[in-house]
């Protein structure tokens, strides 16, 4: 990690397939902030600080004066999507954000424009654009997306890119032969195998490509050796899966709490309403199952149940999702804690959160962004188990348990931060150098 980290010169180009709710979201956030129009709120790289060891001086720098991130001003936007809309007609119809603000950027917005999707409606059942690309099978699905990815760097005269899949969650699969290696992988591309779902089509695009991929959706995608061999094979970062927002956001707060506290969880009960696309595609019991999967570890991980049997030994958790339109992208939570304290006396907590889950998301998508390219820039590869604080079900390197306690996770992702810039040669940011010039006064 002490290598030089290569500056973030140039344009960065951020690739979304998906263009919905999320995407369009996190995309109409940044021009909005870019002119000024609103605030990157909930973005850690965008207002977050850092504490630095020592502790004299200005030691708390904002994150990205501390590390070399791309600015927002040099990003660059485009993705694939099922649907022809182009981004403004995507955030106007998912309803996220005030009509006033798209207004406002709208030639912004309109000016990206998707590229033709590479989809199996065998995924996803509940959705039926027509946006698709007609190839011969999946390896030509995936040269096809690899030539778009070189399009779109050089119309847009981008330095540097990277893939944040905002798509649909697909149907649960589990790994299987063909996602053993590359070898067995690339003869499923060419065999249409069904167990390489089309997320996987465009994570071995880019990684293939040296091309930083970040899982957003439950799907499998990165999590199956042969694209982990393969991003250690072309030296790219991969990580993934599942944007933490909403209950399980909640759930990754309080339960480390509990914990702490050695009180005792018998049960937790988390039910949701929500009536967006993607509340759509999970009322499909398969893609449901996939979420599902990606939701319940979370309890078991952070309580740990093998060491506390006394406390979390009895652990009931269920999840519901239930597709509700009238509440559109505002989704409702509601948990049920069962919990007990000295001498097993029972107490109840109540969690109503009323979210809206691409506001949540969308801060996630453009830190998740830029990370994954300073990870590129500093030499780092293979899975990027440190973005864990990001993500519902943690893709982590092979045979290491995933840390699910949003605490932890915050300390690991500093660290690496702090481990990052240690030994750097280049010049300091702005507010480090203050920092040592109030240090060397004192
Ligand atoms: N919003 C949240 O809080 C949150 C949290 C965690 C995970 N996620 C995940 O993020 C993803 C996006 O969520 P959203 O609310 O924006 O959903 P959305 O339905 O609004 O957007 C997803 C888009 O992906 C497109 N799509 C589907 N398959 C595709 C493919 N193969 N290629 C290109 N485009 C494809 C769809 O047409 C749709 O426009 C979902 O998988 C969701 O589960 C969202």
């Amino acid at each position: 990690m002490k290598e030089q980290i290569l500056p973030a010169e140039g344009k960065l180009g951020i690739l979304l397939p998906g263009l919905g709710a999320v995407a369009s979201t996190m995309i109409a956030g940044v021009i909005a902030s870019r002119k000024g129009l609103a605030k990157p709120i909930g973005s850690y790289t965008q207002t977050g600080h850092i504490e630095l060891a020592d502790g004299k001086g200005d030691n708390y720098p904002l994150i990205r004066d501390f590390v070399p991130l791309a600015s927002l001003e040099d990003i660059v936007f485009g993705g694939w999507d099922i649907y022809e809309d182009n981004v403004f007609q995507a955030a106007s119809q998912a309803r996220v954000l005030d009509q006033h603000l798209l207004n406002a950027i709208r030639p912004e917005l309109e000016a990206i424009k998707p590229m033709k999707a590479v989809f199996d409606r065998n995924y996803v059942k509940n959705l039926d654009g027509k946006f698709i690309k007609q190839s011969a099978n999946k390896w030509d699905a995936a040269q096809e997306l690899i030539r778009d990815i070189e399009t779109f760097k050089k119309e847009n005269n981008v330095n540097r890119v990277v893939i944040v899949w905002t798509g649909s969650t697909e149907k649960y699969l589990e790994q299987s032969a063909v996602h053993e290696t590359i070898a067995s992988f690339e003869a499923g591309l060419k065999n249409n195998d069904p167990a390489i779902a089309p997320s996987m089509v465009y994570a071995y695009a880019a990684v293939s490509s040296g091309i930083p991929f970040i899982n957003g959706a439950p799907n499998l995608t990165t999590d199956i050796p042969a694209i982990v061999q393969l991003a250690q094979k072309t030296k790219t970062p991969i990580g993934g899966k599942d944007f933490k927002t909403g209950q399980t956001l909640m759930k990754t707060i309080v339960a480390p709490g509990l914990a702490a506290r050695s009180l005792g969880v018998t049960g937790w009960f988390s039910t949701n309403i929500l009536g967006n696309r993607d509340g759509l595609v999970l009322d499909d019991e398969q893609n449901f199952k996939t979420k599902e999967v990606s939701k319940l570890g979370v309890l078991e991980d952070i309580l740990r149940p093998d060491l506390h049997p006394d406390l979390y030994g009895e652990l009931y958790h269920k999840i519901r999702i239930n597709y509700y339109p009238p509440h559109g992208d505002n989704k409702e939570s509601w948990d049920n804690i069962d919990i007990f304290g000295w001498l097993n006396y029972p107490m109840q907590i109540k969690i109503n959160f009323l979210c809206r889950d691409s506001i949540l998301a969308a801060p996630i998508v453009l830190d998740l962004a830029l990370f994954a390219d300073l990870s590129q820039r500093a030499g780092m590869y293979g899975v990027q188990d440190w973005l864990s604080f990001y993500l519902k079900s943690p893709q982590t390197k092979q045979g290491e348990p995933a840390e699910n306690d949003i605490f932890k996770q915050l300390n690991t992702l500093k660290q690496v931060l702090r481990d990052m810039m240690q030994g750097q040669t280049q010049e300091l940011p702005a507010a480090v150098n203050r920092a040592k010039a109030t240090e060397q006064v004192v």
